[in-house]
């Protein structure tokens, strides 16, 4: 197996210890990984660098590839959100975050298997506010018949590579219709013209999350709009267990990051207590992507080892403390370190 150089991006808050004990667990199962480390967001700044520096930019073009940990942005002021700008500065136009029931994680279902399939560079993300008078702010709703179309062609490809049987489309082109009108029109041409095999349903997106929250059973693969993807992601971590075990991947056509949904969760870092398997769960994402653009199945190889190990874990009972276990983040790589073998 070739060696791998993928650009690490610790992050902020939780990140640089999420990513060390991910980093850690795939080292033992074998990835043959080159980190190359760089910087984004608070880190970046403490060190003298830009919020977003050029050179992190510049380093996954190059390599095409990179894991990154959460990134701080303050609320209601200063710069501009790290993940967002990265996002767009790649065209990673297809964010990808499967939410699946786990062995050993009690909620309130145990039949929880969706991707959601969110457009990343457009919708209310477009970063265009502005001041219209004193005391009125508008901020631009931004849609394009290419978004629309590629994220729409980018899910039911996904569908059908993945023998996946439904997209369902959650929307407001009842109140947004010219712009999530759009979204919707181009998602059906793609299915009648591409696609019309893959079974294609839409949802006004508020009964959609009361069908969601009442019976999630019934959905495959949520495709969204940029803001709603980011809600609904973090709703359907709530369906299996939290923000600890939902991972993502961001990707264009020729680069992408691997992060999990969650931030920076700054009221718990530094302690040891957070739960790197949603980060763990990304780099698997990240292995079988490898897999995919090197022809190399050895990542799968290693990927498929490390996901039997986290499932193996859990339902053994080690678990961190928002699955209501007890163990640290370093224990948690370490127990899922002790059954690669078995
Ligand atoms: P958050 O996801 O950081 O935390 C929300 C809640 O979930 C907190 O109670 C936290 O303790 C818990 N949590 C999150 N991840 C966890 C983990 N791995 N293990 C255990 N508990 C976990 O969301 P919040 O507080 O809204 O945002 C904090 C910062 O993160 C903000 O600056 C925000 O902009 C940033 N952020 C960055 C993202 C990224 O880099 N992709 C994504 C989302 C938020």
């Amino acid at each position: 197996m070739t060696s791998e150089k993928i650009v690490l991006i610790e992050g902020d808050g939780i990140g640089p210890e999420v990513t060390s004990a991910v980093t850690k667990v795939l080292d033992a199962a074998g990835a043959n990984i080159e980190w190359v480390k760089h910087h984004a967001g608070l880190a970046a700044l403490e060190l003298g660098h830009d919020v977003m520096p050029q050179e992190t930019i510049d380093a996954i073009q190059q390599h095409g590839i990179a894991l990154k940990g959460p990134c701080t942005t303050p609320v209601g002021e200063g710069f501009s959100s790290v993940n967002v700008q990265l996002r767009k500065k790649l065209n990673l136009y297809a964010a990808v975050r499967p939410v699946r029931s786990l062995p050993g994680v009690k909620t309130r279902f145990s039949d929880v298997d969706i991707v959601i399939i969110r457009e990343n560079t457009e919708g209310l993300y477009s970063g265009v506010e502005n001041e219209v008078t004193p005391g009125v702010v508008m901020s631009m709703k931004v849609a394009s018949e290419k978004g629309c179309e590629r994220i729409a062609r980018w899910a039911f490809r996904y569908a059908t590579q993945r023998e996946r049987r439904q997209i369902t489309v959650f929307h407001k082109a009842n109140i947004m219709k010219l712009t999530d009108g759009l979204f919707i029109r181009q998602a059906q041409l793609i299915h009648q013209k591409e696609y019309p095999n893959i079974q294609y349903e839409e949802a006004i997106i508020d009964a959609g999350c009361m069908r969601l929250v009442q019976d999630p059973g019934q959905f495959d693969i949520l495709l969204l709009e940029n803001l709603y993807g980011d809600v609904v992601s973090d709703l359907c971590a709530g369906l299996v267990g939290g923000l600890g075990v939902v991972p993502g991947a961001n990707i264009g056509d020729e680069q992408a990051v691997f992060e999990a949904v969650h931030g920076s969760a700054p009221t718990i870092a530094g302690q040891d207590i957070a739960n790197p398997l949603a980060l763990l769960m990304s780099a698997v994402m990240m292995l079988n992507y490898l897999a995919d653009t090197t022809g190399d199945s050895s990542h799968l190889t290693v990927g498929e080892k490390i996901k039997r190990s986290y499932d193996q874990a859990l339902a053994d009972d080690a678990k961190t403390r928002d699955l209501g276990g007890e163990l640290g983040t370093a224990a948690f790589a370490d127990a899922v370190i002790e059954r690669l073998n078995g």
